[in-house]
This record gives structure tokens, sequence and C-alpha cells, in this order.
């Protein structure tokens, strides 16, 4: 019932199963440890708290002020009493340290056979990048297998946060830091963004989904990397389009005619291009498979030559795919 309630004032995405009112479900291999450190340092202060509030009480009223009782100065001193309670406390906050050192370590150390996957937090979306180069906004991973994050951020700091998981670490611009899960069910969970990171911080959610078997997930992953063969010719621009957005193009070149470090696409099909050398080229198939392959050959005027090949890294049909989107922006 109250769960019900905290429910319907969380925004969850659709389909994935968010777990109890009191801790998300456990969703990893990591997860019933960090509770129960958690449910001990809870229930210890819960179990101080009430012990010192009843003693507290309790002596406030058996040396209140009364009629035929003098305030006496005590020096009296109790040296097993004071020994008892300073000990204690002290093997308690040890046990605790440890507990959550050894825990930390285990969290910051992937282990060496891990799955590996990039992860790239930008404003505002994840972007998940496989062995095999495919680009996802969603965090896929086989069942019962370690996976290694490593992850980074293009703009501000964002954090990857999966509560099922217990895991949440900052994906800072300009370094790479290292998070590893393993789940412990196939299934979906939540991921957020943990660090307020601007104006849709709160829309910057995605799923982890975790393949049911190894091979079905070795079947989504090479689906995904062909996706762009599947496509009719007609709909190939739309392939284009997601290679944009996914491959990086986006952050040089707009599709609006905003200026960027890159020219813009929009409008760029049939354009006679002013060169920094003096030439001129007009934009047809060829300087734009050109453009992509070998990017020093032609640089437009007033830019730098400053962008890397993409020769290896995109496919022919993927860059057909990209030159049909380009003829989209008129
Ligand atoms: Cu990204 Cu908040």
């Amino acid at each position: 019932m109250l769960s019900e309630l905290f429910a319907a004032h969380v925004v969850v995405p659709s389909g994935v199963d968010t777990g109890g009112f009191w801790l998300p479900r456990q969703g990893s291999t990591t997860a019933a440890s960090v509770d129960a450190l958690f449910l001990a340092v809870t229930w210890i202060g819960i179990f101080f708290f009430v012990l010192i509030t009843a003693v507290m009480l309790y002596f406030v009223w058996k040396y209140r002020a009364r009629p035929g009782h003098e305030a006496q100065a005590s020096s009296d001193h109790n040296r097993p009493l004071e020994i008892t309670w300073t000990v204690i406390p002290l093997l308690i906050v040890i046990w605790i340290f440890w507990e959550g050192f050894t825990g930390f370590v285990n969290l910051a150390t992937p282990p060496q056979n891990a799955y590996e996957v990039q992860v790239l937090g930008q404003k505002w979306k994840w972007l998940f990048t496989y062995p095999n180069g495919v680009v996802d906004d969603n965090l896929h991973v086989p069942p019962g297998e370690p996976v290694r994050l490593v992850m980074t951020s293009q703009d501000v700091i964002h954090s990857f946060y999966v509560p099922e998981f217990r895991i949440k670490h900052d994906a800072v611009p300009g370094r790479y830091d290292k998070a590893w899960f393993q789940a412990s069910a196939p299934g979906e969970y939540r991921i957020f963004c943990a660090e307020y990171c601007g104006t849709s911080h709160s829309d910057m959610l995605a799923k982890v989904i975790v393949h049911p078997s190894r091979g079905e997930f070795d079947k989504w992953l090479s689906d995904a990397g062909n996706f762009i063969d599947k496509l009719p010719p007609e709909k190939l621009w739309e392939g284009g389009q997601k290679l944009y957005n996914q491959r990086g193009c986006r952050q040089c070149h707009s599709v609006d005619g905003a200026a960027g470090i890159g020219p813009t696409f929009k409008g760029l099909w049939g354009h006679d291009q002013p060169l920094r050398d003096g030439g001129r080229a007009v934009v047809d198939e060829n300087y734009l498979r050109e453009s992509i392959v070998n990017p020093q050959a032609k640089i437009v005027a007033g830019f730098e030559p400053v962008m890397p090949t993409f020769q290896g890294r995109l496919k022919d049909k993927e860059i057909t795919a990209i030159i049909e989107y380009i003829k989209t922006l008129e």
C-alpha cells in the first residue's frame, strides 16, 4: 500500500520492475553485501539511539530536583565503565570501516576477465559502445558475467547510477573511470543520472538489458552491428541519421545551419564549397565519401583540418547511409 503510494510519485520507464518501498530489489552479485552493511549501520544506530535516550530519560526522572535532596558534586570515576563504553563503540566503528573499505576496494576493482563496455555521458543521454563498434543508448549485457564499464563524459559531470545494482559512479570529462557489476538475473534495470547536469538531467534515463543467454546477447550485438544492411533503400537515410547521432558526427556538424567545429550539413548537398587552398568543390557522393574517409584531402575555407578519418570505422553501406541522410537536409 505504502509502496504503491510511493511508486505513484516516481517516474519510471515503463516495463521495468522497481522493487519495493524500502530498498530496490537486489540485481547484482554485490548488492546483498552493500545492503547488509547499510542495514547493519542503520540498526546499530537505532539500537544506540533507543538505549541512550531511554537511559537519559530515566536519569532525568531519577535525579530530578525535589525537597530533601541536595545537589552535590561527585568526583567518582568508574574505570571499568569508562573502558567498556570506549572499547565497544571503537570495535564497532573499526568493523564498519573494515567492511566498508573492503567493499569499496571490491567495487573499484573489476575482475580481469570482465566484458568491457565504454560509457559516455553527455547532455542528456548515455551512449554505450561495444567492442565491435556498435553504439546503443541502452546498456545490453550478457548474463552471468562481470561487466567492466569504462566511463567518461563529453561535457559536464554526470553520474551513472543503477539502484538495483547498488552502483553509482561519476562520469567526468577528460578522464576515464572504471566501474563494474555482475547482474544476478536476466531482465531490465533502470539507469539514472545522479549528478545534476542541466535542464534535462531528470530525463537522462536508460536501461540495463541483461539478456537471457550469452547466445542471445551475441545475436543482439551482431544484429545491432548490421542494422544498416537490413534497411530497405528508401529507409537508408534513417540509418544515416542514427549513425550521425551515434558516431560523433553530431558533435561537430549541425543539421540546422548552426556554426560548429565543422561545416553544417544543412543545405550541404549540391553546394559549391569554397576550399581553404582557394579551390572549389561541388558536394556530391564522391566529395562526401572522400571527406569521411580522408578528411584532410579537401579542407573547407574557414575550418581547421581536425576531423579524424572514419576509414575502417564505418562500413561502405554506412557511409552511403550518411550521404543519403545529408541529401535529405535541404
Ligand atoms: Cu547527466 Cu544529470
